[in-house]
């Protein structure tokens, strides 16, 4: 059966709404963050309503009900994932704070004059926590180019490998340009040369089923928050070895084996980087994203989100004037553009007048923006509940644009 979208959008609350100016909301925001289904938001409401309890520590129902309901939901993402026997998944605030939970343990491990491998197209998240990094180890981080269509410069970034090289990071799917980065071949190259590999999959899994015994990276994180899931949650999964010869990242409860006077043990992973109270409510919110997401028709969803770019790209191609950076030939649903006369600001400014929701400026990209010597783009990213309507509305907008602008 055909991939049902205008079905799809009824599972997801927000996409009928009427803005105040009387528009319908054409939701162009997914790289940001992504709408949740009415199955999320259940899920959270019966949490508080019914089962709000601290885990790990009480021993009453509720307590144990909760614990039962987040150790479950580390079962069900992690089974989602394939994650592969020899990794632990843990859970985090986001994507941003497994890196940085990665770069804070590799910091007793490297050494000054080791080196990171990074790409100039990494979100901030996956950029400053290697340059502190090398600031806190003497090491030296390597940015490997990025070419004119958007592609990842993969000569390049072969060639920015060398034998002081210990960490290699790098994104799935760009959140600027929506490429599609190589990211098997990419870790199977870190393999091979004994790097530790850390994908960042926050762009990556919001598109389609993640295999990440296929994959066969060291670390992979992403963000509930941007996979249909809440905020305040996200995840970081890794080679339990590696993981488990990192000191702790945060300390308190949890995370502890024994607490005395003369000194404190440590937990193993995942234990060992979940200090204090995490987001319950969040974490088994997002196994309910997972347990939708494990239902949806993922062929059909990503035929009907290469339909949408193809088509979104051709209409505002035709529109005149347009101006659009990244055209990698493999590429998720997200487009990035410029108009000659008119500032990324007014362009989203005008679209928010015709329910148009997207994103301007650096999109914390600021090196690759750089790089393509522009300040900021606007972007539209589609996720698999977008429809032909929202195109409509994103092509009328800029027809406006160009009538005010050109
Ligand atoms: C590719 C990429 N990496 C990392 C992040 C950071 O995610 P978060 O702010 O949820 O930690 C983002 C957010 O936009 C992203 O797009």
């Amino acid at each position: 059966m055909a991939f049902d979208v205008e079905k799809i959008r009824g599972d997801f609350p927000v996409l009928s709404r009427v803005l105040p100016n009387g528009r319908q909301l054409a939701y162009l925001d997914n790289g940001a963050t992504s709408q949740k289904p009415a199955a999320v938001i259940n899920r959270l409401t019966k949490f508080y309503s019914e089962e709000n309890a601290n885990i790990h520590r009480g021993l009453h129902h509720l307590s144990a009900e909760a614990t039962f309901n987040f150790e479950n939901a580390r079962t069900a993402i992690a089974t989602y994932l394939k994650t592969p026997k020899d990794c632990d998944l843990i859970f985090t605030r986001g994507t941003t704070e497994a890196i940085n939970l990665i770069a804070h343990g590799l910091a007793s491990e490297l050494n000054e004059g080791d080196e990171i491998v990074i790409t100039l197209m990494e979100h901030h998240a996956n950029f400053v926590p290697w340059q502190l990094l090398a600031l806190k180890t003497g090491a030296k981080v390597r940015y490997a180019n990025v070419k004119d269509n958007g592609e990842l410069d993969l000569d390049d970034w072969k060639a920015s490998f060398n034998s002081r090289t210990k960490v290699a990071s790098f994104t799935q799917v760009s959140n600027a340009l929506g490429t599609v980065n190589p990211a098997k071949e990419m870790a199977a190259f870190c393999r091979e040369r004994n790097v530790i590999s850390v994908v960042d999959g926050a762009q990556a899994v919001p598109h389609g089923p993640v295999d990440l015994g296929d994959l066969d990276c060291d670390f992979y994180a992403f963000s509930g928050h941007k996979v249909f899931g809440p905020d305040g949650v996200g995840v970081l999964v890794g080679n339990s070895e590696i993981l488990n010869r990192f000191p702790p990242y945060q300390s308190g409860g949890d995370m502890i084996d024994r607490v005395a006077i003369e000194g404190t043990t440590f937990q193993k992973a995942p234990e060992r980087f979940e200090a204090g109270t995490p987001n319950i409510s969040a974490t088994i919110g997002l196994a309910a994203a997972f347990q939708y997401l494990s239902e949806l028709d993922w062929i059909g969803a990503h035929e009907h989100e290469t339909a949408l770019l193809t088509e979104a790209t051709e209409r505002l191609k035709a529109v005149g004037g347009i101006k659009i950076w990244g055209e990698a030939p493999v590429k998720a649903s997200v487009i990035s553009f410029t108009m000659d006369e008119a500032h990324p600001q007014d362009i989203a400014t005008i679209l928010d007048n015709v329910g148009v929701a997207i994103r301007t400026g650096h999109h914390c990209a600021m090196p690759l923006m750089t790089h393509f010597g522009i300040k900021g783009t606007a972007r539209a990213s589609f996720a698999f509940y977008n429809n032909r309507d929202d195109i409509d509305a994103l092509i009328e907008g800029m027809g406006k644009v160009k009538r005010l602008f050109a």
